[in-house]
């Protein structure tokens, strides 16, 4: 048996007071397992984002635990969090948050350096990921220069350089073309999952469904099914 990594359980998250109140993510139990590309898919609006905020030190829910590598994440002390976040967890947002004074060697380094890592060696360690995901010629730009599919690059990039144990992606290739999202999916199954590893992503790219190891399906805020993914029938 696999270990797990996540452990969400009667996870639920709403937003809004009285009759405004929509309720995002209702009861959630999922289990994330090591060494496995976990695929959580979905409409949009039916709460992908929100959990993967709660499962990864991001969004407090309202009811429920999150137990990360052991711990019981939104029992810890806020810094705690925040420790927890960086050491642990490597994300890639929808919306790619990036630095927007910053170059993108800059913006891939950031969670190196705040990690403590040299400067030096923490510039070089971004170009070599900024290499893996096609920009080793852009180090020197500052993102308003990209094109969204780049920028959704860095972003992949920044996540990857502090290899983490838990690498989560939101919607991670739906600006790049069929032959970028591909490879950088095959490079993350390839070189970044272990078995003391985990990934999850968001997708509503078929063309990368074949790379999971299981599926995770949601509806109105709640899980509705799961599948073995294809890349382990
Ligand atoms: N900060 C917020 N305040 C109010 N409502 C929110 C907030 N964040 C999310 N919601 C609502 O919660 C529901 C789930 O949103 P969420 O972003 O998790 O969906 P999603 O599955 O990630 O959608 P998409 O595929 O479009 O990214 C939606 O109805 C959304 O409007
Ligand atoms: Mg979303």
């Amino acid at each position: 048996m696999s270990e797990v990594a996540i452990h969400a359980e009667g996870l639920t998250k709403w937003f809004g007071e009285g009759e405004a109140r929509t309720v995002a993510v209702r009861n959630v139990q999922l289990d994330v397992l090591k060494g496995e590309v976990t695929y959580i898919i979905g409409p949009s609006g039916s709460g992908k984002t929100t959990l993967l905020s709660m499962m990864s030190g991001i969004l407090r829910p309202n009811e429920g635990k999150v137990v990360l590598n052991g711990v019981d994440l939104w029992r810890l002390a806020e810094d705690r969090i925040a420790d927890m976040r960086l050491n642990t967890i490597g994300f890639v947002f929808q919306d790619y948050h990036l630095f927007p004074r910053l170059t993108t060697a800059e913006n891939v380094a950031v969670p190196l350096i705040l990690r403590r890592q040299p400067w030096k060696s923490a510039i070089a360690e971004a170009k070599r990921c900024l290499e893996i995901v096609g920009l080793g010629n852009r180090v020197e730009l500052r993102p308003n220069k990209l094109s969204g599919g780049e920028q959704q690059r860095v972003a992949i990039a920044r996540a990857i350089a502090s290899a983490p144990d838990i690498l989560i992606l939101d919607e991670p290739t739906a600006s790049l073309d069929g032959d970028t999202g591909r490879k950088i999916i095959e490079f993350v199954r390839k070189d970044v999952l272990s078995a003391e590893r985990c990934i999850l992503i968001v997708t509503h790219d078929e063309r990368i469904f074949s790379y999971a190891d299981r599926i995770v399906k949601m509806a109105d805020g709640a899980i509705v099914g799961v599948d073995k993914g294809e890349f382990r029938a």
